[in-house]
Parts: C-alpha cells; sequence; structure tokens
C-alpha cells in the first residue's frame, strides 16, 4: 500500500517543494505520496505548492482546534503526517492519534536550539552566538512539547567564518531538502511493509503499526558525504 501523507506548512513550503520533487524523481518506486498540505494561513505558499502539484490544499480555520484538525486528517485518510515550517503546536487529540507518526522538520541540531520561540532566524542567532562550528537539520518525531520528540534523523552543516543568520539558515535549508524527503520515504516504506504484513496475516488493512518504534535512519541510508559536500557548494573542513 501506499501512505499517504499530509503535510503542514505555515510559510514558504521548500520543503514540502523538495517532497513533492523527490516523489517524482522517484516516479512509481514511491512509498508515500502527498494527499494533503494544510497550513494556517491562507496565503502560505506552500498552499501554491500543493495546487500546482495537483495536491488538495486546505486551510487550518482554528489550528489549535484538535477534533477539527483531527477530522481533516481523517478525512484524507492519512497515515503519516510532516510538519515542515508548521509553526503552531500540534492539538495533543491530532498527537495521540498519530502517535510516532508525525515529523517535524528543525534547522538546528537538537536537543540544542530547539522549544518555544525558537523557529526562523532566531534559531540561527542562537546557534552563531554559541560560537559552535556545526548546525544542520534535525528530523525528530512531534509531541505535545515544542522540539522534543525523539531524533530521528541528523545531517551536519558547516557553521563559517563571517556567516550571517541568513548565509547559515539558507546552508541549512539546502541539507533540510535533502535530508527530510529521504526521511519521510523511508518511514513510507516501513509503514507499507508494516501495513502490507498485517493486511497479509490478518485479512484486515491496518495502519496501527508504530514504524518509528524501530526507525534507524543511518549514514548508509543518507545522502552520500561527496554528494552533500557537493550539493553544500564546498567541503566543511576545508572552509572552516
Ligand atoms: C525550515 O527552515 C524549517 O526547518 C523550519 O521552517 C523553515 C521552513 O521553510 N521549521 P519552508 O517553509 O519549508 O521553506
Amino acid at each position: 500500500m501506499t501512505t499517504r501523507i499530509a503535510v503542514l506548512a505555515s510559510g514558504g513550503g521548500s520543503n514540502l517543494q523538495a517532497i513533492l520533487d523527490y516523489h517524482h524523481e522517484l516516479g512509481d518506486r514511491r512509498h508515500g505520496e502527498v494527499v494533503l498540505v494544510a497550513s494556517n494561513r491562507a496565503s502560505a505558499p506552500a498552499l501554491n505548492r500543493a495546487r500546482t502539484n495537483g495536491t488538495a490544499a486546505e486551510v487550518l480555520s482554528d489550528p489549535a482546534d484538535g477534533i477539527g484538525v483531527r477530522d481533516l486528517l481523517s478525512a484524507y485518510d492519512v497515515d503519516l503526517v510532516v510538519l515542515a515550517g508548521y509553526l503552531k503546536l500540534v492539538p495533543r487529540e491530532v498527537v495521540s492519534r498519530w502517535s510516532d507518526r508525525i515529523v517535524n522538520v528543525h534547522p538546528a541540531l537538537l536537543p540544542s536550539f530547539g522549544g518555544s520561540g525558537m523557529y526562523g532566524m532566531r534559531v540561527h542567532q542562537a546557534v552563531l552566538a554559541s560560537g559552535v562550528r556545526i548546525s544542520g537539520p534535525t528530523v525528530h518525531l512531534v509531541d505535545e512539547e515544542y522540539d522534543r520528540g525523539r531524533i530521528l534523523a541528523q545531517w551536519p552543516v558547516p557553521v563559517l567564518r563571517g556567516d550571517t543568520p541568513e548565509s547559515l539558515a539558507a546552508r541549512v535549508l539546502r541539507a533540510e531538502h535533502m535530508l527530510l524527503p529521504r526521511v519521510v520515504e523511508s518511514l513510507a516504506l516501513a509503514m507499507s511493509r508494516a501495513a502490507d504484513s498485517s493486511h497479509a496475516e490478518s485479512g484486515v488493512a491496518t495502519s496501527d503499526a508504530h514504524p518509528a518504534g524501530s526507525f534507524h535512519f543511518t549514514p548508509h541510508d543518507a545522502p552520500a558525504a561527496a554528494s552533500m559536500d557537493a550539493f553544500l557548494g564546498h567541503s566543511a573542513i576545508s572552509s572552516c
């Protein structure tokens, strides 16, 4: 079966676009399909990206209304929820319904530089102020607190001399575009397999398996370091 994905986004939706592009690249080999894009902002460019792709786009009239959001996702028969630049807290009704099946991308290496109020340029300002030499995206499970769920995958991105929050954000964002689609597809594959084997055993299709419970995203699965370097436009070591 194909894993049905909802993407929640508040802004530009470049991570959504990266997922859609990756799915196009994979073609029939993909295990996930974005069936819904929803936003708390009617003007979010992410919604237009969805429409251009022929994907359903919905505005959340009240993102804090847990039953309303849950019912919307249920109406699209969603298996997996991806937060891609979504700035609202996910209500507990949604977290409990899709337990271990909601992932978020954060533009720094959690557990540092996360939590309430840490979004947008504030994250990169805090990274630069701390003096760390490495940043990078984190993909993690979502629970009822901001940025606290189990970490599934991270990718190191160098902090360079002379970086501004904007230049660092741009470099991290390019790594997000590589990492997030691959983690989402790995989860979709795990969920498809779990549902297929459950279907075969019981004769009943179910989406109750918890793939992220045993999820591992190893460097072997990740984009090769060489291609990551090429993609970042330089070598992390020689540039520092
Ligand atoms: C990304 O940096 C993501 O990590 C953060 O918000 C930004 C969203 O960018 N949560 P986009 O809307 O996907 O372009």
